[in-house]
């Protein structure tokens, strides 16, 4: 009789915690609509921030990212959903850079072939991205390349920038069928693999994304237990 009680008491402590812990989530929005990035956040920060995508908040507009560094685009993202949504917000911007191209693609990543005047399609866009730099790099001794993210975040006021960088090389061929963009194309330091062949789990331990996001978490995590 008395466990009895006391089972009950301590259930409704723990649940009355709970509701004053979602009554205090704060709302954040994530500039995105990219399923796996949304998933990847919420996985970190779900118990701490409500976090809406773009389409969550009813905004279809493709934000225009017409700077040339990723804190720059990134910014401009978070800014257009404070400015026209309200909401506090952070956004992100990736790329590769490669130090014998000065460091491109850089903010063009995703769209090198074109600005290279090659046509692609959605399908074709990621290998002829890589041919194009493989024809740039061609005869190159120097292949040293780098992924960065930045992450913008606006909260509270004030704006904040958290950068991930993973260092590796460019190799001659695309090797793997994991991942996405340039993957194929990029070993990272300390492997001899390329992040297509390594898959996810490693790259997801080690890549620019997953460095500044882990900076973003910790920082809000802080914040919310202020
Ligand atoms: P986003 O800003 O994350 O959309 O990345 C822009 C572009 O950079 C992508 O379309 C890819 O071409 C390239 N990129 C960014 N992150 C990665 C990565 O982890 N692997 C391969 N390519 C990437």
């Amino acid at each position: 009789m008395t466990q009895k009680t006391k089972k009950s008491t301590n259930f409704t402590t723990r649940n009355d915690n709970s509701n004053k812990r979602k009554r205090k989530m704060k709302t954040l929005v994530f500039a995105s609509n990219n399923a796996h990035k949304l998933e990847e956040i919420r996985a970190i920060l779900g118990d701490k921030y409500e976090v809406k995508s773009l389409k969550d908040i009813g905004c279809e507009v493709d934000i225009p990212e017409t700077g040339t560094t990723f804190r720059e685009n990134a910014l401009q993202k978070a800014r257009y959903v404070k400015k026209h949504f309200g909401f506090d917000c952070f956004a992100d911007d990736s790329g590769l850079q490669v130090e014998a191209l000065g460091g491109e693609p850089g903010v063009y990543s995703a769209r090198f072939a074109m600005k290279n005047g090659r046509q692609v399609t959605a399908d074709s866009k990621d290998d002829v991205n890589m041919d194009v730099l493989l024809e740039k790099l061609a005869g190159k001794e120097n292949r040293k390349a780098c992924f960065r993210t930045s992450v913008a975040l606006i909260y509270e006021g004030e704006e904040h920038f958290f950068d991930g960088i993973v260092n590796g090389r460019i190799i001659d061929e695309k090797r793997g069928n994991g991942g996405f963009g340039y993957d194929p194309l990029f070993v990272p330091e300390g492997y001899d693999k390329t992040f297509a062949e390594l898959g996810n789990e490693v790259k997801n331990g080690i890549s620019h994304r997953a460095r500044a996001v882990a900076q973003l978490a910790a920082f809000l995590k802080a914040e919310s237990g202020k």
